[in-house]
């Protein structure tokens, strides 16, 4: 029984990492040039500083947002709704 839960805590940590791992990797492809790769902002703002919640942000990134400003006006192209979700939860991880 000890064994049979220390695999599945393995295997749970192992997807975990895998999962965190897309929105970095996410991140990296799509958000760094302008956002800076911890997140400290270039041509874009600061998100260690950001004041929007996950959902806010998986929102802004899957649909766009009336009134922002290029890219984010329309949703980020090349991007599930899914992997909007993995970006922003890894952009929780850059706040400071
Ligand atoms: C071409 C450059 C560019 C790319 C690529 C880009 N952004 Fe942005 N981002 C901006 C700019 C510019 C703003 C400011 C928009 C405004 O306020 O009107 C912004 C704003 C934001 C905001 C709102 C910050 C706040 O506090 O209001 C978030 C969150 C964000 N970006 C996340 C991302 C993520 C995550 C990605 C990758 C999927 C990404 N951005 C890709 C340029 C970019």
């Amino acid at each position: 029984m000890k064994r049979y839960m220390m695999m599945l805590t393995a295997v749970a940590l192992v997807s975990g990492m895998a999962w965190a791992q897309d929105g970095a990797a996410l991140y990296k492809a799509k958000c760094a040039m302008c956002h800076g790769a911890t997140g400290e902002g270039k041509i874009g703002p600061s998100l260690q500083k950001t004041a929007l919640n996950e959902k806010q942000i998986t929102d802004l990134l899957a649909n766009g947002a009336a009134g922002k400003k290029a890219p984010h006006s329309k949703a980020v192209s090349g991007l599930t709704a899914a992997q909007a979700g993995e970006v922003a939860a890894y952009v929780g991880t850059l706040k400071k």
